[in-house]
């Protein structure tokens, strides 16, 4: 059954913690997805060079084993001695099976993990109308500021801990843990 098949069957999607062997297969989807410029964006600065924050590289699998979705949250600091929070992103999926629910199932997934694991707070640069739906809002992110150019009403922000936003002021830091091999950082 190919990709396509599945979509309009049943499709028997789970969400899962990317594995090494699941990178090549998430690489080639965020080509696809977004093209060569991705890697071209302010959120790069902040992933470049650096690990997901742990447990919190996800993609969605068919039950065939392909790779159909992708999320990922990387650790930042949000302004010089700013407290901790994630950046989420990219987020992608294969367009043969959008609007399958397969983006809302890893964007949910992606917020109970990291509440889960003791974050408080998600940013992420997108379209406001999609992550809106998430909880996702411009309202708390207007003194702080990404790593380069962006479009200050795509610069979103959830709160995982109620308040834990206020007040904070800055440009985001990188706060991932570092890619120590060369093997490690063609992966990232
Ligand atoms: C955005 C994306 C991840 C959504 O994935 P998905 O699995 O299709 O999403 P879902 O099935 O959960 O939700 C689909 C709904 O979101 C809407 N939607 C999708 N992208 C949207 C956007 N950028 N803005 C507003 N609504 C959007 C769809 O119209 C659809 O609405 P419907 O349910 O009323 O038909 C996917 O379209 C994608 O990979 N796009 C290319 C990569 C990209 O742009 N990623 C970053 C997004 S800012």
């Amino acid at each position: 059954m190919n990709i396509e098949e599945i979509a309009k069957t049943s499709p028997d999607i789970v969400i899962v913690a990317e594995t090494f062997a699941d990178i090549p297969a998430r690489e080639a989807l965020l080509d696809r997805a977004m093209g060569p410029k991705r890697r071209k964006k302010s959120s790069e600065k902040l992933r470049r060079g650096r690990r997901p924050s742990e447990g919190l590289a996800l993609i969605a699998r068919t039950a065939e084993g392909s790779v159909v979705g992708t999320v990922r949250l990387w650790d930042v600091r949000l302004g010089e001695g700013g407290p901790a929070g994630l950046l989420l992103g990219p987020l992608a999926v294969d367009q043969a099976m959008k609007s399958a629910g397969i983006g809302s199932a890893l964007m949910r997934h992606a917020i109970a993990e990291a509440a889960r694991l003791g974050h408080r707070a998600i940013l992420l640069v997108g379209d406001a109308p999609y992550y809106a739906r998430f909880g996702f809002t411009a309202d708390k992110t207007a003194q702080l500021a990404m790593p380069g150019p962006y479009e200050r009403e795509r610069f979103l922000a959830l709160e995982l801990v109620s308040g834990v936003l206020d007040g904070t002021k800055g440009v985001l830091k990188a706060a991932g843990r570092k890619l120590k091999t060369e093997r490690a950082r063609l992966a990232a």
